[in-house]
């Protein structure tokens, strides 16, 4: 144990981390335990970089943006038919699985709990997983098959997900069989001098590394094997917050199969040139997101001869992947985003701080990130009726949030 121990001072000393034993004595042993394992998986470089660049300027700035071709679903007039056939031949033969990014805590909706066991107020009272499923059971129905549902969970909601599935009986879906829970990946969170925040309990602080991880957890986790070994060739990865994913669309797989790429996308018009939504774009001739962040006003509201918006086909995190796709693209780093965020830490004197303003950065990777990977995706603009209600923020903010959802959901199935 003390050479162990030995080897990790001597790694925190040269990179000027020697602050995160300081409590180390107070843990009892399991804490203890944890607190060496976490040391010993950081990496420490990468860390050093990441610091590095929240000094730099932003150098997207340099990138060249420039509009991407899509097909609209309801003006492909007599293809429609024919990327359909081709999709729901796969999807009979059981080619096609779902998988759900549920990482996230229902915090901004004042929900303490998984995001995905949030109830956002029908009759039903159904949480947001119960609403998914039902869409993806009923799909099911229809190709006579049970569509495979992956749940991508965080360390930090994996428990609380998996007890809640328990409780209501995996809502019909097997577990093991036909439904899997894999958890994200981690990053320490730093302080503006670059060193690693100690989390209340003694332990390093760690945060989700943003859904870009899924690619690599995926492959981690050896769910990509398991698709492979149920015969599965293309996944759909979509966000729990959006109760109108529509996650199997024969049309948008005819369109992947028939078009020979390894990544199609939906896509609906951007309700206004300045909605909170990140819009698909090529970035140096390449397919890609760009955030609503770092939109310029002069691009987001440039618009084409026929007067739509030039960046108008809003990324709503419904994309579809070939397993390979996966696969690549989980085995190469994405670069990270970062967020200056309030983090509750311990300070070298044992006491908790409770910042009052940022205190500290965030690393994020973002799954559109991966899109350059590959030359070509196809787009498929679809309705927004039809496939997105957003659940982001409180009521009190009026846009995205459980009443519109909630009132776009009973629309959609006439429940009102
Ligand atoms: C996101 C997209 C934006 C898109 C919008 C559509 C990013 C950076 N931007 O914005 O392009 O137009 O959705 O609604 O994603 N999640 C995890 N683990 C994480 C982070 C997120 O599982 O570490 C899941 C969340 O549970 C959620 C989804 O990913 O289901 C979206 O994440 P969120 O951070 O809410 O993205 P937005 O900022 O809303």
């Amino acid at each position: 144990m003390d050479t162990r121990i030995e080897e990790i001072k001597g790694v925190l000393k040269k990179y000027n981390q020697e602050h995160l034993l300081n409590h180390y004595d107070k843990l009892d042993e399991t804490n203890k335990k944890i607190l060496l394992d976490e040391l010993e998986n950081i990496d420490y470089e990468l860390i050093n970089s990441l610091y590095n660049n929240t000094k730099k300027e932003d150098k997207h700035g340099q990138d060249e943006i420039t509009p991407i071709d899509y097909l609209d679903k309801y003006k492909l007039n007599d293809k429609y038919k024919y990327y359909e056939n081709i999709g729901k031949k796969a999807i009979k033969e059981g080619k096609l699985a779902a998988v759900t990014m549920a990482g996230g805590q229902g915090t901004r909706l004042g929900h303490n709990g998984p995001k995905g066991t949030y109830d956002i107020g029908l009759n039903s009272h159904k949480s947001l997983f119960e609403l998914l499923c039902d869409s993806l059971k009923e799909e099911g129905k229809k190709y006579n098959t049970t569509i495979p549902w992956f749940i991508m969970t965080s360390k930090e909601n994996n428990k609380a997900t998996v007890e809640f599935f328990e409780k209501n009986k995996y809502f019909g879906y097997q577990k093991d069989k036909n439904l899997f829970f894999f958890i994200q990946g981690e990053l320490p969170m730093i302080d503006t001098e670059g060193k690693i925040l100690v989390d209340e309990n003694g332990l390093i602080k760690l945060a989700a590394d943003g859904h870009g991880g899924i690619y690599e957890s995926l492959v981690k986790s050896k769910m990509t094997e398991k698709m492979k070994q149920l015969g599965i060739e293309w996944v759909f990865i979509g966000g729990v917050d959006n109760c109108l994913v529509k996650m199997v669309d024969p049309v948008l797989m005819g369109v992947a199969i028939d078009k020979k790429v390894t990544v199609a996308c939906k896509s609906v018009v951007k309700a206004n040139p300045h909605e909170k939504v990140g819009v698909f774009c090529k970035r140096n001739g390449k397919p890609n997101v760009i955030e609503y962040s770092e939109i310029t006003d002069e691009m987001a509201e440039a618009t084409d001869e026929n007067g739509e918006l030039l960046y108008g086909e809003s990324h709503i995190l419904c994309n579809l992947f070939s397993v390979d796709a996966v696969e690549r693209m989980g085995a190469n780093p994405l670069p990270y985003h970062v967020a200056y965020k309030k983090a509750k830490y311990m300070d070298k004197n044992g006491d908790i701080v409770v910042p009052d303003s940022p205190n500290a950065y965030k690393f994020e990777a973002f799954l559109f990130d991966a899109f350059g990977e590959v030359d070509e995706m196809a787009v498929l603009r679809v309705k927004r009726e039809e496939e997105f209600a957003p659940v982001k923020n409180s009521d009190t903010a009026g846009t995205d949030c459980p009443k519109t959802a909630r009132e776009l959901y009973e629309k959609y199935y006439n429940l009102s």
